[in-house]
């Protein structure tokens, strides 16, 4: 994938790295075929809160650990609820990762989030993870989703983007703890799915 970062436009939101367009439509096209075989692999699932309620995403994973939630809580597994191995992350994922992200270690967990026209996801921070020193870099794939980025606390303001289909978005250093969550997608923005929606591919490290 020819990625030079230096042609990108990129802008900064918080201290959030926003990547307008990284992916050119050919590498996103790419990716969901990638995203597909996963999906093969490792059936997306509708997960539970540890209280019980269903998430309006579906998720499934890729890499040596991917991130679950049900009655036992946020965790990461090495394994699928069906008992399978994760797959491996996509080489043309893990591209992205090594281009904006080149001196962070490789990434153990690239957690797929597939959104319905209907689909959220409340604000939280991604906590999970051992070493915040760690980035987390997420690709935006299909419809628009509304993205709001708040504070390393509670509440308090927040802003509010748009990521497009190809945007990639960077949480590393002290936007690394911030609250962010997807208030809505705007089905029907984009044509890369075969159905109104949105894939989102977060990479993370995690031990
Ligand atoms: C997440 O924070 O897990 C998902 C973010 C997104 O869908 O853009
Ligand atoms: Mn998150």
């Amino acid at each position: 994938m020819g990625v030079n970062l230096t042609e990108k436009w990129e802008r900064d939101v918080r201290g959030v790295r926003v990547i307008d367009g990284f992916l050119s439509t050919a590498e996103q096209v790419a990716i969901v075929e990638d995203v597909r075989a996963v999906a093969r692999m490792a059936p997306f699932i509708r997960p539970m809160t540890p209280r019980g309620r269903p998430l309006s995403v579906r998720m499934t994973s890729a890499g040596a650990l991917g991130w679950v939630t049900d009655q036992k809580g946020y965790r990461y597994e090495v394994r699928h609820p069906s008992g399978e191995p994760w797959p491996p992350i996509p080489v043309r994922v893990r591209a992205v990762w090594d281009a904006v992200v080149p001196t962070a270690r490789p990434p153990e967990s690239c957690l797929v989030n597939w959104y319905g026209p209907d689909a959220k996801m409340g604000m939280h921070v991604d906590r999970d993870e051992a070493d915040p020193a760690q980035p987390v870099v997420s690709i935006s794939l299909g419809d628009d989703a509304l993205f709001r980025i708040g504070n390393p606390e509670r509440g308090g303001k927040t802003e509010s983007l748009w990521l497009r289909s190809g945007d990639v978005l960077v949480m590393e250093g002290p936007a690394r703890l911030l609250h962010h969550g997807v208030d809505r997608i705007a089905p029907g923005t984009s044509t890369l799915l075969d159905a109104p929606g949105r894939i989102n591919l977060t990479l993370r490290v995690v031990t």
